[in-house]
């Protein structure tokens, strides 16, 4: 469903992503975790179309990913949520539903609101809304259309406990009706429970590909240990 070939971006000298290469098949639940700066979001805002890559190819369903046959596949969740200053909730809502020609779409908008608590909030303007109400007004956003892939970067910053529940159960229902997601976190914990896979970046390399079990076979012999440990292990500096 995605395919990243020698992916590397630079900006001036340094190379935040340095030549990765992975897949992603249909139905597939991966997370990209790493610390701060390991490339996470320059990598996800290049697969997205918003950040130029300096080299590489990617495609989407077997599209350029910059043409609009992949741009109708996917969504995008970015780490700093952008809402329109003028537009209420509910005008997102009705905006993007237009915007993607999604048909029949205000049952599913008023479900998404209810869940999310922004029921409340539809007549709010977006420059009103707190940061964790803008996170969840760009998630609903980003469902509404139904799309097969979605991208999200670092979803559970900013918001509260229970939309970060409400946002694991998503995921689970997206997960079960075979969508295609890539979460960049690194809240290691946040994906544990349904990534497939992990891929762990580190100063824009790809040092670890794989199933959670395989990894922690791979890399540590202790029983017991935990996926903080082995991303601790696996990303510290020699
Ligand atoms: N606009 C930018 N200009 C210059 N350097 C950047 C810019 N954005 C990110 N970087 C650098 O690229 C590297 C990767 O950043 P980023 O992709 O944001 O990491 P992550 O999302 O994993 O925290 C970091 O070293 C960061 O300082
Ligand atoms: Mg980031």
């Amino acid at each position: 469903m995605l395919s990243v070939i020698n992916l590397v971006k630079t900006y001036g000298k340094q190379n935040a992503v340095n030549d990765i290469s992975f897949e992603l098949q249909g139905g597939e639940v991966v997370g990209l975790l790493g610390p701060n700066g390991a490339g996470k979001s320059t990598t996800m805002k290049c697969i997205v179309g918003l950040l130029r890559k300096t080299s590489g190819e990617i495609t989407l369903g077997g599209y350029d990913h910059l043409s609009v046959d992949a741009k109708r596949l996917f969504s995008y969740i970015p780490e700093t949520p952008y809402v329109y200053d003028l537009l209420t909730v509910y005008e997102h809502m009705q905006f993007v539903a237009q915007a993607y020609g999604v048909k029949d779409w205000k049952g599913q908008a008023d479900e998404y609101l209810e869940l999310f608590e922004l029921a409340d909030k539809r007549d709010k303007l977006g420059r009103d809304l707190s940061k964790g109400m803008r996170q969840k007004v760009s998630i609903c956003c980003a469902l509404l259309p139904d799309p097969q892939v979605l991208f999200f970067d670092e979803p559970m910053i900013g918001l509260d406990p229970k939309a970060i529940k409400n946002t694991k159960k998503i995921f689970k229902e997206l997960k079960e009706a075979g969508k295609t997601i890539l979460v960049s976190t690194h809240l290691i914990d946040s994906v544990e429970s349904i990534a497939d896979r992990v891929m762990i970046l580190k100063n824009g390399n790809i040092v670890g590909n794989d199933t959670i079990s395989n990894l922690k076979q791979q890399f540590v012999q202790e029983e017991g240990t935990s996926l903080e440990d082995l991303f601790l292990e696996m990303t510290k500096d020699e």
